[in-house]
């Protein structure tokens, strides 16, 4: 599915779902959990953050994510997954909210087990999926309720490796993605600057974070989403 609207709950509920959210949240939330990040809450708003701080009274939670891309006033980290050090999120718990990424994790909620790829986990993500007896549903965040070109890109990926290593039926849309990824897999990097978001960065001066999120496989890190909260399978 792309875009979060429309997505039907028999779709959701009971399956194996994967959220891509390429630029940027799944590969931020990757990062900072690679970077030795404890949890991370998906909120869907900067008030919703904020007061979860404050209700946690935790000091060891940073508050993270963008709104136009840009990093929120009075957070500690923006959107950007090169932000996520281990320096500065090891031992941490990050609030995140973001405009797309964040609202697709929530809206996938009803899922028997949901898992969180980008680019930089698709390898293992795939792996992790492939598995059950399931079936799988992958959500391609979007922007804005619009079609992305990146999480098209980054299902196919997906949908590639689960169909090699498991042979699933696939539906329309799942074979589109993995045709647009077969057709673009020698150059995933430039298939991310020529998208709407990509270019949107660029302009921003968040080329390199483009870049950094169109290496497949560069973590094994897998995201897994249940009570609220993201943490990294095993
Ligand atoms: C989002 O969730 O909307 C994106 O991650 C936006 C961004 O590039 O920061």
């Amino acid at each position: 599915f792309t875009g979060i609207n429309g997505i039907p709950d028999e779709a959701i509920n009971n399956k194996t779902v994967i959220v891509i959210d390429v630029l940027r949240a799944t590969t931020t939330i990757t990062v900072a959990l690679a970077a030795g990040c404890l949890e991370v809450i998906p909120v869907l708003t900067p008030e919703e953050a904020i007061e979860m701080r404050a209700r946690l009274g935790d000091e060891r939670v940073l508050l993270g994510g963008e709104r136009n891309a840009l990093k929120i006033p009075g957070f500690d980290l923006g959107n950007s997954p090169r932000e996520y050090t281990p320096e500065i999120v090891a031992g941490k718990r990050l609030i995140i909210t973001t405009t797309n990424g964040t609202r697709a994790i929530r809206r996938a909620a009803g899922g028997h087990q949901v898992f969180l790829g980008a680019m930089v986990n698709a390898p293992s993500v795939a792996t992790a999926a492939a598995w059950g007896e399931e079936d799988i549903t992958i959500i391609c965040s979007g922007t804005k309720d619009r079609f992305s070109l990146e999480d098209f890109l980054a299902a196919g990926f997906i949908v590639d490796r689960l169909t090699a290593l498991n042979g699933f039926t696939l539906r329309d849309g799942a074979r589109a993605a993995r045709d647009y990824y077969l057709y673009r897999r020698d150059d995933p990097a430039a298939a991310l600057k020529e998208s709407y978001h990509g270019r949107l960065l660029e302009e921003l001066g968040l080329g390199e974070d483009v870049d950094f999120c169109s290496r497949v496989g560069t973590f094994d890190v897998v995201p897994v989403y249940g009570g609220g909260i993201i943490k990294k399978i095993g």
